[in-house]
This record gives structure tokens, sequence and C-alpha cells, in this order.
């Protein structure tokens, strides 16, 4: 069988194949009916194809994509769907038009030009389906297809990702977006393509994310979690052993990853490009090499493992002990190491250079310590999964080690805050094996093992002791809980449907 990378998006004629039978089904008739007929009614056409890709939870491998390192997500059930509709060459108005079935996002409108610059500066929704629109034609022309003259396009837009959950519902709309302008003008490429080019024209918006999101939104598979290793791209199944069950609960602080990227997001890449820098000149790099060199911590593992073999270990968290300070560097501190003033070590990017404004010191050691040791459970999760222990020892050890993650991001990565700190405890003294905070984190949700006999009173539990009293303040309305609060299965990638 082909790999999953290997395979083209699919493109369904029913909804069958992606929403399964029964209510879900239905509810899925129902919803793209609603975009059919609001699409008639805004734009005065029918859409001509509809993409879907789904939001992912994140069960272990955070903040490690992006130093190289493989991750283990898996596919939610809620999704964005893209209705698109290309006008006629020479048909006007030439313009990209994107509207929204939620009314709280008003239309936003664009010129049709790829090569336009996303304004940062100032924040709308319809960004990310530009960075979608970009990365079309970026891809396109880097593979030597006659895109032709822009045109105008109409879109509407669904999602049920909740935003700034840390669920993605960024890159379920950015990979849904991509997939849509690719269907509409009849290209498909390779699910590995699209995972990378999705993840590389999300940057537009800001982040330097890593491709975490687009890889298991493109390449989920119902019934499993997947393995994902970058450099090349490639997913491995992973089946969940029978018994447990993930349940995700919001904890209702909004993680806005782009908006704060400066301080959060973009600020621990740029700590994790300094301290892989700073390890390679320790371990025997000349500056002007490991500037030039070495992007990320996976690029100097081998030298930190090496230097771990000469005491006897193979832990390269010996080395980030041995090679740097856990007092906080300041810029100074570093360019010394480096003999080059930071904003070059960085390539001037417009992002980094952001950080560096914005950052009073640079925590090196912490977050080398956190990016080797997850990379580590990441691969002690998969053995897990697979090893021949009891359901029972099995979940209790992937428990374990989702605590271990949450402890590291928490403690070394400082990316949890006081209502993920709170949401967790009430998990895991509510009967979780494991709880943990899922995607960026600074907010967003909690992802926790819980025994599938129990799900249902955890779920209970969760209310009365979470959610309770922010309904009574008016936080969040009582009948949105199942928005918040839910247990989920992994579910299907993403799919074109042409009816
Ligand atoms: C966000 C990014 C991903 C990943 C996670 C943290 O979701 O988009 O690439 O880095 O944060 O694991």
């Amino acid at each position: 069988m082909a790999k999953h990378e290997e395979l083209l998006v699919p493109v369904f004629s029913t909804l069958e194949p992606v929403y399964g039978s029964g209510f879900q089904l239905e509810e899925a008739q129902l919803r793209f009916e609603k975009i059919k007929s609001k699409f008639l009614q805004i734009f005065g056409f029918q859409p001509d194809v509809y993409a879907r890709s789904p939001g992912r939870v994140n069960l272990i491998g955070e903040h490690i994509d992006y130093e190289g390192y493989s991750v283990l997500p898996m596919a939610i059930r809620q999704d964005t769907i893209v209705a698109i509709h290309k006008r006629d060459a020479g048909e006007s108005p030439k313009l990209i038009r994107i509207a929204n079935l939620n009314e709280k996002y008003t239309m936003c409108t664009y010129p049709t030009d790829p090569n336009q610059e996303i304004d940062l500066k100032n924040h709308k929704w319809g960004h990310y389906f530009i960075c979608g629109y970009k990365g079309y034609y970026e891809f396109a022309k880097s593979k030597g297809i006659d895109v032709g003259e822009p045109i105008g396009l109409d879109v509407l837009v669904d999602g049920t990702v909740p935003t700034g959950s840390g669920l993605s519902s960024s890159s379920a709309f950015v990979c849904s977006s991509t997939i849509a302008i690719m269907a509409t003008f009849d290209v498909n490429f390779l699910k590995k393509e699209i995972a990378q080019l999705t993840c590389d024209c999300e940057h537009h918006i800001g982040t330097q994310s890593g491709g975490m999101d687009q890889a298991i939104s493109i390449m989920a598979k119902s019934g499993f979690a997947e393995l994902i290793d970058f450099n090349p791209i490639h997913a491995t199944d992973v089946q969940l052993p029978a018994g447990g069950s993930f349940v995700i609960a919001h904890s209702l602080a909004e993680s806005q990853k782009a908006v704060t990227a400066a301080t959060n997001y973009n600020n621990r890449v740029v700590e994790c490009r300094l301290a892989a820098i700073v390890l390679g000149i320790k371990l025997g790099m000349k500056p002007l090499e490991a500037i030039s060199k070495v992007k990320t911590l996976s690029d100097v593992e081998g030298l930190c493992v090496s230097f771990a073999g000469t005491h006897g270990s193979s832990d390269a968290v010996l080395a980030v002990k041995e090679f740097l300070n856990e007092e906080p560097y300041t810029a100074e501190d570093i360019e010394k190491i480096t003999e080059e003033k930071l904003p070059s070590v960085l390539g001037n990017d417009p992002t980094s250079l952001d950080v560096l404004r914005a950052a009073k010191n640079f925590k090196l050691y912490q977050r080398a310590s956190h990016v080797y040791s997850e990379a580590k459970r990441v691969h002690a999760f998969k053995d897990t999964v697979s090893s021949s222990l009891s359901d029972e020892d099995m979940l209790k050890k992937l428990g374990d080690l989702m605590n271990e993650s949450h402890h590291s991001c928490s403690v070394l990565y400082e990316c949890s805050c006081p209502e993920l700190e709170d949401l967790v405890k009430i998990c895991r003294d509510n009967g979780a094996l494991g709880a943990r905070l899922t995607g960026a984190g600074w907010g967003g949700c909690v992802v926790a093992l819980v025994k599938e006999n129990i799900v249902s009173q955890f779920i209970h539990n969760l209310k009365e002791l979470f959610y309770q009293s922010r309904i009574e303040k008016g936080i969040i309305n009582k009948n949105d809980l199942g928005l918040y609060l839910f247990a989920s299965k992994p579910s299907s990638g993403a799919a074109i449907f042409k009816f």
C-alpha cells in the first residue's frame, strides 16, 4: 500500500467517507446545505467545490516539530469547510471575497495579486485564506505549472474547530483554503507536498510554526493517531490501546498564537535556535560555521550525544547541563560566544527581530532541556503503544509520559498559564491517567487520558469543578459546553468534495 504522504488528497462525491453515518452524517448534510444556500445568497453562484480539513489534538511532542523532532497528534472531528467558486477570466469583480457562515466574522476582501503582502499589523481572519492563496501560487510556480492571470474568487468558510483553543483552527483553515484553491484550479498535489507547502505558507501570518498541524490535518486517518516525522515528512499509524479515551477540555484562556508571537511562540523558536548555535560552538564548531549551519537543536544533537558518550550516556541533555548556563542569558552574553550581533545571527529575519526587541533575556538551558527530553518521550509513547504490556499497564505508562510532558512544558518551556494548571490538576484529581496542555499553550486546551468506563463521570466532574462557575459568571453559555469539553476519537484527514 502507498504511504499516506505519497497519496493525493481524496476527492469524494458524497459525505459518507468523511462523516460516516447516523447523526454525524445528518449534521454534516445540514451543514453543507446551509453553506450552499448561503453561498448562493451572498455571491449569486453555487460553489464549484468544497474542501475540508480537521483540527487536531497533540497527544505528545510539544514545541519540538520546529526543532526537527517527531510528534504524535491525532485529527479531531471538528473541521473547517471552505466552499469556493472561481470567476471566469476577465469577469469582475477581480477580487478575493471571503465570507463566513458565522456572521461574527465579517466579509474580507483582498486583491487577487498572489504576491501581495499580508498586513500583519492589522490582523484579519481572512489572512489565513490569503496564506493558502500565496502558498498555492508559490508552489504551483515552483512546479512549473502555468498559473495564468489571477482571477476573482468567491469563498465561504465554516469552521467548527474552536479558535484560540490549541486545536489548530488556524491550520485547519489554511489547509482547507489551500486545498479548495487547488481543487478549483483542477490540480491536486501529493499529501506530503501539501503538508509542506501549507506549513511554509502559514509563516506569512508571522508565526515561525513547525509542520505538525498541517501534516496531521492533511494526512490523518480515521481510527489512528499518527507519528509524524519531518525532513522528509512521513506519517506512521499509531493504534491507541483499547479501554482508553482522550478527553479535550478548554481552559477558556484564549491562546492567540499569531498576536502574541513575539513574546511567546516565536520567542521560543528563537531561544531554541540560539541554544543550538551556542551548543554547536561549545562542542567545537567555529562561530561562523555554527551560525550558518545550525538552525535547530536536532542539528547539534549528534554532537551532544557524542559528548554524552564520553560520559557513558546517550542523553543529549547531559551536554545541555555541561555547556549551557541555567541562569538566563542576556543578548550580550550570547554575542560574546557567537562573536556576532544577534540580529545578524538570526539573518535579520523580521519576525525574529521582533522577538529580540521584546526579549529581556534568553533561557537557553531550560528550552533545550525541554526539547531533547520531549523528543524522547514521543518515542517512548510510540514504543509503549507497540509493546506487549497489558492495556492497563500501557495506559498507565502513557498517562505518566503525558504528565511528564506537561511538567516540562510548564516548568522548562513556560508555555502554560494558571487556567491550564488548574484544569490539569482537576483532571488528575478526577481519575485522568495523564493530563497535559496541548498545542502551543499559553491558554487553549488540555488533553486528558481517561479510562473509557469513567469518561462520562469524568466529564460530569469537570463540568461541576471547572466550568460551572464560569457558566455562572457568563464566561461561557451553558448550551455551548459541548464545544469546550468532549471526548475525541481519531478522525480522518483533509478531503475535497465535488457533488
Ligand atoms: C502550534 C504550532 C505547531 C507546534 C505546536 C506546539 O500548534 O503550529 O507547529 O509547534 O504549536 O507543539
